[in-house]
């Protein structure tokens, strides 16, 4: 597939521009810096928040050529005030869609995030496993946008018949460090395999998964994304000796978002002078 991946230059995206080449997908990559050295692929310098911008990118695009569906991996990977969280989450993704829509490109596969539901305890689930299905419950402002960003992309899928995948990342990591990423570890390759899932499965319509590696510790159902076609491979079981004890690890490990759902990661909505 012909695929424009967002967020190209960041760390999810680097490895995606290699990984997704190597399964024999054409990318075009797409960040507000220029393209990285090493990546040989077409590239757009551009901001995904500017409407315009989008627009400009997708008439170049298929101008020369089409898309068949985007990778939407821009955006801040961690805790800014609402306004900024929600431009940086929620306006690149409707920005993209609208686009998509004008263009007639039918898939996206997004980088959503555990944060989304970060704020739900792991006391209690039926069957000690986390469903897609539990109620949107996040954990930071940076999680609210995550929230409102599967809210609109399900919106555009029901609205205009667009089939989207929203992977759950928990942590992408080469390799994990703390008790949590034991089980909210998402290796490299399993990355590639799961956004590789995430394009090619037919008609998913609206769908979330969880982004993980079947690590032996994990919590959050890995099912949905079985059920389209990512079997991840890698266990963050392997690096458990190396992994050293905080004292923060027992109530990192009781939500679902760990850190993000402490006292720490609390903050006003706006920043304010
Ligand atoms: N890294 C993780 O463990 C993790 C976990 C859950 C979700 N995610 C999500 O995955 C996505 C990628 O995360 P990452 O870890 O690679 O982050 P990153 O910061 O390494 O990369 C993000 C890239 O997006 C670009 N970018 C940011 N805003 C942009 C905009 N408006 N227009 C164009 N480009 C823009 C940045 O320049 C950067 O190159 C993010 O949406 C993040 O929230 C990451």
């Amino acid at each position: 597939m012909r695929v424009l991946l967002t967020g190209a230059a960041g760390s999810i995206g680097q490895v995606l521009s290699v990984g997704l080449a190597d399964r024999g997908h054409e990318v075009v990559g797409l960040d507000l810096v220029p393209q990285p050295d090493g990546l040989d692929d077409g590239w757009h310098t551009a901001d995904c928040a500017d409407p315009d911008a989008v627009a400009d990118v997708f008439e170049a695009e298929f101008a020369e050529s089409s898309l068949d569906a985007v990778v939407h991996m821009a955006g801040h990977p961690g805790e800014q005030s609402l306004p900024d969280s929600l431009t940086s989450h929620v306006v690149t993704t409707a920005a993209l869609l609208d686009a998509m829509v004008e263009h007639g490109v039918r898939r996206l596969v997004y980088g959503g995030s555990n944060h989304a539901v970060g704020y739900t305890p792991r006391a209690g689930l039926a069957d000690g496993l986390l469903p897609v299905e539990t109620r949107l419950r996040p954990d930071t402002f940076y999680g609210v946008a995550k929230a409102g960003a599967e809210a609109l992309m399900s919106l555009y899928a029901d609205r205009h018949g667009l089939d989207v995948v929203s992977c759950r990342i928990g942590s992408f990591r080469a390799e994990p460090a703390t008790v949590r990423h034991l089980a909210t570890w998402l290796s490299h390759d399993d990355c590639v395999r799961m956004v590789d899932a995430a394009l090619t499965t037919p008609a998913p319509g609206f769908a979330a998964i969880y982004g993980i590696s079947r690590n032996t510790r994990r919590w959050w159902d890995l099912a949905p994304g079985h059920a389209l076609g990512y079997d991840p491979v890698d266990d963050a079981e392997g690096w458990a000796d190396r992994v050293e004890p905080r004292p923060d690890d027992a109530d990192e490990n009781a939500v679902v978002g760990g850190e993000y759902a402490l006292p720490s990661h609390e903050r006003p909505a706006f920043d304010r002078a």
